[in-house]
């Protein structure tokens, strides 16, 4: 999938009401069509009102699993103190709010909040499932859920695993594209 397909997603998760909530930031979208970077900037670009939650530990997988066979460590790209930088360097401070620790810790402190747009790229079953716990309501109508990682010949096996389990037989969303893509997008379609 593309950049323009991706932002796509981006574009028509952002007309519905709430914030945007990435998990799994590591740097923000490098080598992927995703950045949180672009997005802040389309938020820029089109005056919305709305703030980008890039939750990560910045340390790298936090937990390995029998399901896969990632490791403890695996992906770390930014450090805390790089993404804020960085964050800075593209004077984006007013946009993205960087949200530092383990998801399990982090999200609380956004209970809240609603969402309009949440990407998901963290690897691990446990990891998606704390997430997708957390969103599954917290998103609003109209509002859009992708997640990375999704094809079954990923080495990601948690990811699609918490899909099946949750998403696909939810009745408040709806797979907006093919269930054999690297990336799938669910629309919340009901209270
Ligand atoms: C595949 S990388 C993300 C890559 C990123 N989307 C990019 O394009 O640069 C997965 C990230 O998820 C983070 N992660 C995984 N499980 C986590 C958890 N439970 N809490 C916090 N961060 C987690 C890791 O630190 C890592 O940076």
């Amino acid at each position: 999938m593309g950049f323009r397909m991706f932002q796509g997603y981006v574009a028509q998760g952002c007309k519905a009401d709430g914030d945007v909530i990435e998990m799994g930031v590591g740097m923000g979208g490098a080598g992927d069509p995703y950045s949180c970077f672009d997005t802040a900037v389309y938020i820029r670009e089109k005056f919305l009102d709305k703030k980008i939650y890039a939750c990560d530990c910045f340390k790298g997988l936090p937990y390995t699993e029998d399901c896969s066979f990632l490791k403890i460590g695996e992906c770390f790209t930014f450090t805390a103190e790089e993404f804020i930088e960085a964050v800075k360097k593209e004077k984006l401070e007013n946009i993205i709010v960087p949200v530092v620790g383990l998801f399990k810790d982090t999200l609380p402190s956004l209970s809240d909040k609603r969402f309009c747009f949440a990407y998901l790229d963290a690897d691990l079953y446990q990891s998606t499932l704390v997430a997708v716990k957390f969103l599954i309501s917290r998103m609003t109508i109209g509002g859009v859920m992708g997640f990375h990682d999704c094809e079954s010949g990923s080495r990601c096996k948690g990811v699609i695993k918490v899909i099946r389990e949750y998403m696909e037989p939810n009745p408040k969303y709806k797979l907006m594209n093919g269930n054999e893509s690297t990336y799938q997008f669910f629309e919340r379609i009901k209270e």
